[in-house]
């Protein structure tokens, strides 16, 4: 069989999880959204919301063995047609791809940047990166066709060969070098001032935005509500414990998205007391604070966005399969061809979405107050968090009682089963709709 073993499944979705999300969204977004305050109820969602989305679609992936569709098909007891329809999600995972590749194009830029002289000076910096952004778009689809090329290519090997062998490359290799740039950190001045910064909540600051926004980001960094975790977990051997397994991806997901938020803060304040530069923090502040480290700045620099790399790498493999197994049933067709059709799509859409900040074509890429990168990005945030009601619903409600009984009996107690399945069918999707509801209509 072409089964994950139990370790290699952990680092595929570890892989999965740990992406742009941890190290380079979750870091501005802190500080755009008034820092200790959103960490804390992103804490708090993940705790108490995603590790129970988590673990429901684990259970529909092991369960029903299939790919996206199938599974839920296999699994509903009446309606299944409807039921299959939640195929949907996978296709959530190529609008993601299409903006994630391209960003993926922009670390590989910085990864030879740090081969030369970094820029001097944030207004420099800033240079740099926007016209990159607004004029260079040749580097920028090189880069975004490199990126394409090694995923297809990883997703092309299939399960065993491809994903899971990455992954045990990619996986330790990354969290070696995040955790050693946080050991290097602690040696600066400005690590305490890091830490308050990311623990220190200020109350002050909470409103439904930042709950919206912690709330979203805890589903897209746990990569729920898509697939992923379902398609990783059909091939999973019988007899895993998936609650085990849910708590050691939650729990490395947040631990690498704390470490690197407090490493790369203590970067930036032991050169500015300025926080909040958006998404640009990786990109424009961090070289300017590894440039004043002189050729050392270059090493760091270029381990950096190296490990930054081999995260978007082995998330945006997790972000294809879902549709490439599904397109394999489907179509009837061999991995490969079903490799380069979905391939091709997010291939084709990266280069629209790059050609949105490009100056002299973003006009006919802009809708309204945003470019198709920022449209994809706000839609993908709505539709991961659909994905995530549709998985409670059916686990709380449509799953039979027991085989849900049965199949979880060993994994967890009465009483922590019993919070879990009112979480499901309650808690969650309630939250989850007001949620969607509160962005569609803000
Ligand atoms: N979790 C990844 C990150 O943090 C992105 C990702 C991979 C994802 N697979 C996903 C997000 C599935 C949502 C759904 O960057």
């Amino acid at each position: 069989m072409n089964n994950f073993t139990k370790l290699g499944f952990i680092m595929a979705t570890v892989g999965a999880a740990v992406g742009l999300g941890n190290i380079w969204k979750f870091p501005y977004m802190v500080a755009e959204q008034g820092g200790g305050a959103f960490v804390l109820i992103y804490l708090f969602t993940i705790v108490f919301v995603g590790i129970s989305v988590l673990i429901a679609e684990m259970l529909i992936g092991y369960l029903g063995r299939g790919d996206v569709g199938q599974s839920f098909e296999v699994l509903a007891t009446k309606n299944k047609y409807l039921w299959g329809k939640s195929v949907f999600m996978a296709f959530t995972g190529l609008f993601i791809l299409t903006f994630y590749s391209v960003v993926i194009g922009w670390i590989v830029r910085y990864i030879f940047l740090s081969f030369g002289s970094l820029p001097v000076g944030i207004e420099n910096s800033k240079e740099l990166f926007e016209s990159f952004l607004s004029s260079d778009f040749i580097p920028q689809i090189s880069f975004h066709t490199l990126a394409f090329i090694v995923v297809a290519f990883i997703v092309i090997k299939g399960i065993k060969s491809g994903i899971e062998k990455a992954n045990y490359f990619l996986m330790p290799v990354l969290m070696l070098i995040i955790f050693g740039l946080f050991v290097y950190s602690i040696s600066l001045d400005s690590f305490s001032t890091s830490l308050s910064f990311i623990f220190n909540p200020d109350f002050s600051k909470l409103n439904s935005d930042v709950m919206l926004s912690a709330v979203g980001h805890a589903f897209f960094t746990i990569s729920l509500g898509m697939g992923t975790i379902l398609t990783y977990s059909a091939s999973l051997p019988k007899k895993t414990n998936i609650v085990k397994a849910s708590f050691w991806v939650a729990f490395f997901d947040t631990a690498v998205a704390l470490f690197a938020g407090v490493m790369i803060y203590a970067f930036l304040f032991s050169y500015t007391s300025e926080a909040n530069s958006g998404p640009g923090l990786v990109f424009i502040s961090l070289p300017v604070v590894f440039e004043s480290f002189g050729v050392l700045g270059n090493f760091l620099s270029l381990i950096f966005f190296v490990g930054l790399f081999f995260a978007g790498i082995s998330s945006a493999v997790s972000l294809l399969e879902p549709v490439v197994m599904y397109l394999i049933r489907v179509l009837k067709t061999s991995r490969a061809k079903a490799v380069i059709y979905s391939g091709l799509f997010f291939y084709i859409v990266g280069i629209l979405v790059i050609f949105s900040s490009i100056d002299s074509t973003k006009e006919y890429l802009t809708w309204g107050d945003k470019n198709l990168f920022d449209w994809i990005d706000h839609i993908t945030y709505l539709l991961l968090p659909l994905g995530g009601i549709i998985m409670s619903l059916f686990v709380g409600f449509v799953l039979p009682r027991e085989l849900l009984i049965n199949t979880m009996k060993n994994q967890m107690n009465k009483v922590v089963f019993n919070i879990w399945i009112f979480n499901l069918r309650f808690i969650i999707p309630i939250a989850l709709i007001w949620m969607i509801l509160d962005k569609v209509f803000s």
